[in-house]
Order: C-alpha cells, then sequence, then structure tokens
C-alpha cells in the first residue's frame, strides 16, 4: 500500500509542483513504483512533464472526480500517464476548477478524491499529490486523501504567517475528516545561500518550528537550472545531474525513503 504525500502550501511559488516532480522522479530512481496526481486547475505539474496542452488529454483527475461524484465505476488504470523517468501521472487541466463549484452540491465532498486515492494506492509505493496555492475544497480533499503532508517554504519571505494559517487547516483536516495525517516535514526552498538574509530565515524558521515539527535537513537551493526543467519536460537528475539542486532532491528523496 502507497504512502500517500500531500504537498501542501496556500501560497503560490513556494516549488510544490517542482517538488513533486523530483521528489516523485527521486523516489522512482530507487526502484519504488509512483504515482503523481495533479490536483491543480493550473496544470503546471501535468505541463512541466510534457504534457504541454492538457485541455487535449481525453482523461484527467477532473474526469476522475466526475465520476465519482455520478457514483459511476472508476479503474486504476484509467487515464495514467507514463513519464520516461519512470513515474505515472494522473493529470490535471483548467476545467478542474468547474469541480470547485460541482462539489458544493455534493453530500460528503471533502473525500471524492480520496475514493480515487484509495482505488489506486495499492497499486503504488508513493502517491504524491501535487495541490493548487489555495486552501479550497480540492486541496481540502487532497489533505483528505493523504498520509502526511511535506510543505515547501520559501525562503525568502517570513513565511510564519502563512504557515499558522496552513498548520490551523491540516489540524482541522485532522479533527474532523482525516485522523491519520500527519506532518512529514517543512521543506526550505530557493533558498539563495549567498545571502545572509535565506541563512537568517531558514534559522528563524528552525527555532520557531524545530521542537514541534521535522525540518528537512537539506534546503532546496536556488538555481536557474531548476527553473529551467518546467519547460524542459524532465526533472533536474535528466537536466542537471551534477547540479545542487539534483543533488539537494536526491537528499531529500533518501530523507523520505528513511521515513517508511
Ligand atoms: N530551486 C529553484 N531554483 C530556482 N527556481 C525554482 C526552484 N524551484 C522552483 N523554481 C521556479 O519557481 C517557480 C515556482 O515553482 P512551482 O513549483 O511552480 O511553485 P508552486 O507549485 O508552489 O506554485 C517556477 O517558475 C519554478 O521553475
Ligand atoms: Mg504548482
Amino acid at each position: 500500500m502507497a504512502m500517500v504525500i500531500c504537498v501542501s502550501n496556500q501560497k503560490g511559488g513556494v516549488a510544490k509542483s517542482v517538488t513533486c516532480v523530483n521528489l516523485g522522479i527521486g523516489l522512482a530512481r530507487h526502484g519504488k513504483k509512483v504515482l503523481i496526481i495533479d490536483t491543480d486547475a493550473q496544470a503546471s505539474l501535468t505541463i512541466s512533464l510534457g504534457w504541454q496542452q492538457p485541455d487535449t488529454l481525453p482523461v484527467t483527475i477532473t474526469t476522475i472526480m466526475r465520476k465519482i461524484i455520478e457514483d459511476e465505476p472508476v479503474s486504476a488504470q484509467e487515464g495514467i500517464l507514463s513519464h520516461a523517468e519512470g513515474v505515472d501521472v494522473m493529470p490535471a487541466c483548467i476545467d478542474l476548477s468547474g469541480i470547485e463549484i460541482s462539489l458544493a452540491n455534493v453530500i460528503i465532498r471533502e473525500t471524492i478524491l480520496r475514493q480515487y486515492v484509495d482505488i489506486v494506492r495499492e497499486h503504488y509505493d508513493y502517491v504524491l499529490l501535487d495541490t493548487s496555492p489555495s486552501l479550497g475544497m480540492i486541496s481540502i480533499n487532497a489533505l483528505a486523501s493523504a498520509d502526511k503532508v511535506l510543505i515547501p517554504v520559501q525562503a525568502q519571505y517570513l513565511p510564519v504567517k502563512g504557515l499558522e494559517l496552513l498548520m490551523q487547516s491540516i489540524a482541522k483536516i485532522r479533527r474532523q475528516i482525516n485522523p491519520k495525517l500527519s506532518i512529514l516535514g517543512i521543506l526550505m526552498t530557493m533558498v539563495d545561500s549567498r545571502t545572509n538574509y535565506a541563512k537568517e530565515i531558514s534559522t528563524l524558521l528552525k527555532n520557531a518550528y524545530a521542537d514541534k515539527l521535522h525540518i528537512f535537513e537539506n534546503d532546496i537551493q536556488f538555481s536557474v537550472r531548476a527553473a529551467e526543467i518546467s519547460t524542459e519536460g524532465k526533472s533536474i537528475f535528466a537536466h542537471d545531474p551534477k547540479g545542487k539542486v539534483a543533488q539537494a532532491y536526491e537528499a531529500l528523496t533518501q530523507e523520505v525513503l528513511a521515513d517508511e
């Protein structure tokens, strides 16, 4: 049975999608069977893995969620795409934003996605959920489906206020929908190690949360090479295998593997 990890932060641009791609492919490189589910209507994960026009895909997570809402059967293989670097992908596309509205009239609307995750999880070692920058109903569905949450935090801004809000949401979801949900860790991303500012924020965060939460040992450094992968359709391991970001995502992968 897969470990289901939701990559979550209601702030955009903190490297949620980039982390899903590289952790997912990182785990696959260690022989794990991995499914990445895109739950962001903007579909940046789907696009960055090479499916440049998600609107033309016959099946996306929207199709799947609609079927579950309509009580139609869904199979574990349906609509799954295979990426050349060894991960499976359930893509998203823009019409996922319509689901947000449809869900308003659904009973048990918080657990539609979980019904799908429960169908696929027995076929994988890891299922990663990429989420949108919001705490809307789809993101709640993602958190309700997960065993663990991984929280990327950008080191450039004081992230503490936004983190508090996310922690409150996670606590509420744990109390009301998903008691087994736990926090895998906080990942510092886009760290510019040349500046003291980034180091100060890193230290501040570690001081504020280290006794309550796991903060991943390895920060992800800022690198133009990492920004490039979004248009290349590949991971940092294929794009810049010797670079510091590839090393950092490999280290993250090993930390996640150690949590098994
Ligand atoms: N380590 C990094 N160094 C430099 N740029 C990065 C790095 N990680 C991500 N980026 C870039 O930052 C932007 C936001 O990343 P993304 O993963 O899309 O964030 P999110 O999914 O949280 O909105 C993208 O343009 C991406 O290419
Ligand atoms: Mg994203």
